[in-house]
């Protein structure tokens, strides 16, 4: 699975790919919000800093109109994925988009037949929301693990990306269950890193370390 960072805050994104395990961004209009900028220059500067595959949504809920944003975010850098909201306008826009080879990422995908019709429209992402479906009892991940499923028995080559991660553990399942990427939070990608015997064994070495004789 690849990791792809959830955010549009800039440092996050700009430390997250000092790791050297960044594959791309994805953004969303309530992410956007939260930094208070303007959202066509932060696009700018987020594709300076990755190259892979960044993630920008439309607003517009008409076929027409959100064909015409996403060109625009598209013409904005070569690794603009125009992230359309799952419903059927949202099909039309990605199959027109598609057709103009802009990559898209279907987005607010809730269910295998969703995840199905995104795919037969074209997209080249679906993002299944698994932290929201927790949130109403749902099991988010069995989601991933459905759509995975269909996809490899139907030979579709859209991509899953795990959307709305909360913690490690939906990393690590949604891995396991066929999720090609992971859009994380950057609080969750550090915590991923931590492990209290790897600090225990670093301490212990360091200790052990003062113990020894060396001439440089
Ligand atoms: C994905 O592309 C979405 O931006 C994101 O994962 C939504 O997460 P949330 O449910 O935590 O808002």
């Amino acid at each position: 699975m690849e990791f792809f960072i959830d955010t549009a805050n800039l440092e996050e994104i700009k430390e997250a790919n000092d790791l050297g395990v960044l594959s791309g961004v994805t953004t969303n209009p309530s992410l956007v919000a939260k930094e208070g900028i303007d959202f066509h220059d932060r696009l700018r500067e987020i594709t300076k800093v990755v190259d892979g595959s960044v993630s920008a949504e439309v607003i517009a809920t008409e076929a027409d109109e959100m064909v015409k944003e996403g060109k625009e975010l598209a013409a904005i850098a070569p690794n603009i994925t125009v992230k359309v909201p799952m419903t059927l306008e949202g099909l039309k826009a990605v199959k027109s988009l598609t057709e103009a080879n802009i990559s898209t990422n279907v987005t607010l995908v809730f269910s295998v037949n969703q995840a199905l019709l995104a795919a037969r429209a074209g997209a080249t992402y679906v993002s299944p929301f698994l932290g929201r479906l927790d949130d109403i009892s749902h099991n988010g991940l069995d989601l991933i693990e459905e759509i995975s499923s269909v996809f490899t028995t139907h030979a579709i080559d859209t991509k899953i990306i795990a959307a709305s991660i909360r913690h490690a553990t939906h990393v690590r399942e949604a891995a396991l269950r066929g999720a090609h990427i992971g859009t994380i939070p950057f609080g969750v990608i550090q915590k991923l890193a931590m492990h209290p015997l790897t600090d225990q064994g670093i301490e212990k070495f360091l200790k052990d370390w003062e113990q020894t004789v060396q001439s440089k």
